[in-house]
């Protein structure tokens, strides 16, 4: 086998099939098994972002309408709709959620994604993507204002002039407000990577609501 250059070849093919398998499959594997997969609630209560408290500002009617008041509650309704909306828009189509350890992708976007900020119910289905027509969007929260997503799914052109993202009219209420679907796509959006301590916000200052158990963990 050893003697022909297609036999080595196929050997080392195997070899690295394996080697690939056995440190992004069994290993990660290993270390995460006993890692629950966190629902919605367990996910809100690690801390409402600050965006969420300032659309409810932004768009007071609006928002009691559709969320009533910022809860723990609320925000988890708003995660869980906006990644639908996310999910059922295709967004996947054009963005990934994943910063790889290549090509100095943490310069352009943070840190590099880790296993364990996949154990959650906001990533089923897996929403990695395999395509980046836009950028990917794993650490977008904060990196934008409420105002900036508002007008860019509206008409993405105006702010990004070459963008060949399609607006999202049908986000948007009868006098251009953002509807319920619409906030909760923003929330979802500038939730994604919020668990980070490069999140502006990370740090303690999240808003004061009435805490349902567990109490701990909410900042
Ligand atoms: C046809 C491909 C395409 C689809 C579908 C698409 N986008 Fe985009 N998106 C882009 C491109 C290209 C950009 C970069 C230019 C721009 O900012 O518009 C972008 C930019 C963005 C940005 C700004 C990222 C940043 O900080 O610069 C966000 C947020 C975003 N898209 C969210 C979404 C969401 C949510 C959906 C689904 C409702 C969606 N996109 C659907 C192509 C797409």
């Amino acid at each position: 086998m050893f003697e022909s250059k297609s036999g080595i070849f196929f050997v080392a093919g195997l070899g690295f099939f394996g080697l690939s398998f056995l440190v992004m499959a069994v290993l990660p594997w290993t270390i995460y098994a006993g890692e629950k997969e966190l629902d919605l609630n367990e996910l809100a209560v690690r801390g409402i972002t600050h965006e969420f408290v300032d659309l409810a500002e932004r768009y007071p009617e609006q928002f009691k309408k559709h969320f009533g008041e910022v809860s723990y509650e609320s925000f988890s309704e708003a995660l869980r709709i906006g990644h639908r909306a996310y999910v059922a828009e295709a967004c996947w189509h054009c963005h990934s959620q994943f910063v790889r350890p290549v090509s100095n992708e943490d310069l352009r976007w943070g840190p590099v994604s880790h296993a364990l900020e996949y154990q959650n119910v906001l990533q089923r289905p897996v929403l990695f993507g395999t395509r980046r027509v836009g950028p990917d969007l794993i650490r977008e929260a904060a990196r934008r204002s409420n105002d900036w997503h508002v007008a860019h799914f509206w008409k993405p052109t105006s702010v990004a002039p070459a963008s060949v993202m399609p607006s999202y009219r049908w986000f948007f209420d009868a006098e251009g407000y953002p509807n319920k679907k619409g906030m909760a796509i923003i929330t979802y959006i500038q939730w994604l990577g919020s668990w980070l301590e490069e999140y502006p916000y990370f740090h303690g200052e999240g808003p004061d609501v009435a805490a349902p158990a567990p109490k701990e963990g909410a900042s």
